[in-house]
């Protein structure tokens, strides 16, 4: 039994639904146990076929931070199978807290995300929504459900989403001072940038590293700005991303905050040059 190489096409995450659910212990040990259905996933990664979901060595890292800062609200971006979401999400509950987003682009991922969710016994605790991050963050917000903010948000979905979506959460107000903290995935080995990206392509450590004049610089060079008529958090609290969209904001591209500044907290590495992803960054809003 090899562990082929990640394809995004040849539908290996069917593949693993079907293999979870016909395993023999599926009711007697699977249902309502977020650890045993975590391993499963592990086990069809390491023996069947490469998955691209965190995995146990750099989650426990982010189950630690879960444990020591107890957060109410936690937002995924790039839920995937739904390994994440059931790893952070009971960590998220553990620790006493109110609720979990899981943000998925794929309707097929969301879709065994969500069987996967229901079999660890997570469903009340955990909503997934099936669309581009941006219009999820931008709908949930209308619904009321970030009015006291974000605590934790973890990035982990297509590396050049990561920093567009951090500006739409900077521009929103949904990160709170001394409080919310930034979860990223599969960034600091490279500084966030991918092999086959242009050098000029900023990316998201030089935001969250960067200085006020060179966040000025990056929102520059991406050309980005914002209408003058209006303040878009209330308009997506009022009317949602159809109203953003009406008043002529592209929530896909909004500029970021430049003098909203972050500290670095911790910075994971593998150390490993597999294909596996290596590195975790963490950091807070420490100024706005
Ligand atoms: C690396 S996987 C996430 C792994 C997952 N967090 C885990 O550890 O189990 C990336 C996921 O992000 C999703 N994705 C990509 N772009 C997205 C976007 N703009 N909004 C929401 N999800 C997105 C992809 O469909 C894919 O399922």
């Amino acid at each position: 039994m090899g562990n082929p190489r990640y394809n995004r096409e040849d539908g290996r995450e069917l593949v693993l639904l079907q293999h979870i659910f016909s395993l023999p212990h599926l009711e007697t040990s699977l249902r309502g146990n977020p650890a045993a259905v975590l391993a499963e996933i592990d086990r069809f990664a390491r023996e069947q076929s490469h998955l691209i979901h965190i995995g146990p060595e750099k989650g426990a890292v982010v189950t630690s931070l879960i444990a020591e800062r107890k957060p109410q609200i936690m937002v995924e971006l790039g839920g995937y199978v739904g390994y994440s979401t059931i790893l952070f999400g009971h960590a998220v509950r553990q620790a006493g807290g109110q609720h979990y987003f899981s943000l998925e682009i794929n309707p097929v991922n969301a879709a065994i995300a969500s069987l996967l969710i229901d079999l660890a016994g997570l469903k009340d605790f955990i909503t997934l929504l099936v669309a581009p991050a941006h219009l999820s963050l931008a709908r949930l917000m209308r619904q009321g459900v970030f009015d006291d903010g974000i605590d934790v948000l973890f990035l982990d979905h297509f590396k050049d989403r990561y920093l567009p979506d951090l500006w739409l959460a900077e521009r929103l107000g949904l990160l709170k001072l001394g409080r919310t903290v930034l979860v990223a995935d599969n960034v600091s080995h490279r500084g966030g940038r991918q092999e086959a990206d242009e050098p000029t392509k900023p990316h998201y450590l030089d935001w969250v590293r960067g200085s006020v004049e060179e966040k000025e610089e990056i929102l520059g060079r991406f050309a980005c700005t914002a209408p003058s008529n209006a303040q878009l958090a209330e308009i997506v609290r009022e009317g949602g991303d159809a109203a953003a969209i009406a008043a002529g904001w592209d929530l896909a591209l909004v500029p970021g905050i430049p003098k909203m500044a972050y500290e670095s907290l911790d910075q994971y590495y593998t150390g490993r040059e597999d294909f596996n992803e290596k590195d975790v960054d963490i950091a807070q809003l420490v100024a706005q």
